[in-house]
């Protein structure tokens, strides 16, 4: 089978290197994919955006099946266009994919649907907005740009002048485009973070193993907001007990709300929680794989990536078994220093295989090939991931491959992983 991959980071690397795993596959087609992505794919220089193109690729090279990972071109149609024409493709259609696509859509699904979030309002004036913070004046506040803002959107103010601050930049400054042309503002939450993938053709739903995200740039949860600089699976926080609640009030409820609402969800749905004193409720949702939770959670599913992808598209999930590995996974990102601000990039990346010889296993972002050398070309360079019995175990493990790499201002966080370590009762202080 040949097989084309959308998206072009670490998420759409771990999800290639899964898929290779299945033997009937001859061909992957990475759409644009990066320079170490290479080494697992043909890279084919389309920008994920370029519908025209794409369709163009697609129509001159045989694809037996498409996965669509990133939110820009999921939330945009290109499932659609794929789907049209004929081409069997994972990943939901533009009218699901909204869920992610605006803020104040899926606020509204889960006030519809009784799904336990935070308390909200929707504005599309600045002046009403602001108005608004001063007469809750409870603090710290939420304020949320509605559309996609590569991760961005979130702005938490501590103050009235925060907030302010906040809803001109986003709505009258628009930093974010149209995307700020409403705002949602909402109650800060407080409680640990989890992020559960869940495998979904809108008619069974399979959640994956837990995870957690690390999402600032620098150690203790400090710096600014990134990507995402590190995960580990399972997610200590996510005992069997809560994964039943979230079941039966987020998981299936949402299903069936989008089902209701004719908007059937297939594809890999992610749910953001924060488990709070009065239970866990949404964060949000994304239409896609976490990145990186894809990189500790792919590589513990047992069972084949392929198989049960073809099952989502074919809306027969319930008959295959998604099965995953009793162990550990820690991926470690190594960035650009300065990101998530400027940074420079086209240092030689070295080490590689030195660290590929410990097992870890390196999933490639940021990278290009230059004269057959590998050299950084983004802020997000690598991640390398270790999986093993426990989860101290792998982040030790990803720790020792993550120091035989390196690129000129290389920075990674050196405490991906403590948290949930310390809900263990384990300390990885003296090993790292
Ligand atoms: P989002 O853009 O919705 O993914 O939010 C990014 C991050 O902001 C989340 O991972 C949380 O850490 C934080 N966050 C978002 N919404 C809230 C909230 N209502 N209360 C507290 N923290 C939040
Ligand atoms: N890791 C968060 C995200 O993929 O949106």
């Amino acid at each position: 089978m040949n097989i084309l991959v959308v998206g072009g980071g670490g998420r759409e690397h771990a999800i290639i290197k899964k898929l290779k795993e299945n033997p009937k596959i001859k061909q992957i087609y990475a759409l644009p994919g990066n320079g170490g992505i290479s080494y697992d794919a043909t890279l084919i220089n389309i920008d994920p955006l370029d519908f025209d193109s794409i369709i163009d690729f697609v129509s001159k090279n045989t694809i037996d099946f498409a996965v669509v990972a990133p939110d820009d071109p999921l939330v945009l149609g290109l499932t659609d266009r794929l789907l049209e024409k004929g081409i069997p493709t994972f990943g939901p259609t533009k009218n699901a994919a909204i869920i992610e696509g605006s803020k104040v859509f899926s606020k509204q699904l889960m006030k519809k649907y009784k799904i336990p979030t935070a308390d909200y309002e929707v504005f599309d004036s600045a002046e009403e907005a602001i108005n608004y913070v001063k007469e809750k004046n409870r603090f710290p506040i939420v304020v949320k740009a509605d559309g996609l803002a590569l991760g961005k959107g979130t702005l938490i103010s501590q103050d009235l002048n925060e907030a302010q601050d906040a809803i001109n930049s986003i709505m009258v400054d628009k930093i974010f485009g149209d995307s700020g042309n409403r705002v949602v503002i909402e109650e800060f939450m407080q409680g640990p973070e989890v992020s559960v993938l869940a495998f979904t053709d809108s008619k069974t739903i399979v959640p994956m193993v837990s995870s957690m995200d690390h999402k600032r740039a620098l150690d203790g949860d400090l710096g600014l907001n990134t990507g995402g600089m590190g995960a580990v699976a399972p997610n200590p926080y996510y005992t069997d007990d809560i994964a039943k609640v979230c079941e039966e009030k987020i998981f299936i409820p949402t299903i069936n709300a989008m089902n209701n609402e004719g908007r059937p969800f297939k594809g890999c749905l992610y749910f953001g929680l924060m488990l709070t004193e009065d239970g866990p409720k949404v964060i949000e949702y994304n239409c896609r794989f976490g990145d990186p939770e894809a990189q500790v959670v792919l590589p513990l599913l047992e069972s084949d990536l392929l198989d049960i992808m073809q099952a989502v598209y074919e809306e027969r999930l319930d008959q295959v078994e998604v099965k995953f590995k009793d162990s550990a996974a820690c991926c470690v990102i190594a960035a650009s220093g300065g990101y998530p601000k400027d940074y420079k990039k086209g240092y030689t990346i070295t080490g590689l295989s030195d660290a590929i010889s410990t097992g870890a296993l390196i999933f490639y972002a940021g990278t290009k090939m230059e004269n057959n050398e590998l050299v950084t070309s983004g802020g997000r360079v690598l991640g390398v991931t270790a999986v093993k019995p426990t989860l101290e175990e792998a982040i030790l493990h990803a720790y020792k491959a993550m120091e035989k790499i390196h690129f000129e201002n290389m920075h990674y966080r050196k405490d991906i992983g403590k948290k949930a370590l310390a809900v263990q009762g384990g300390n990885i202080n003296a090993s790292i």
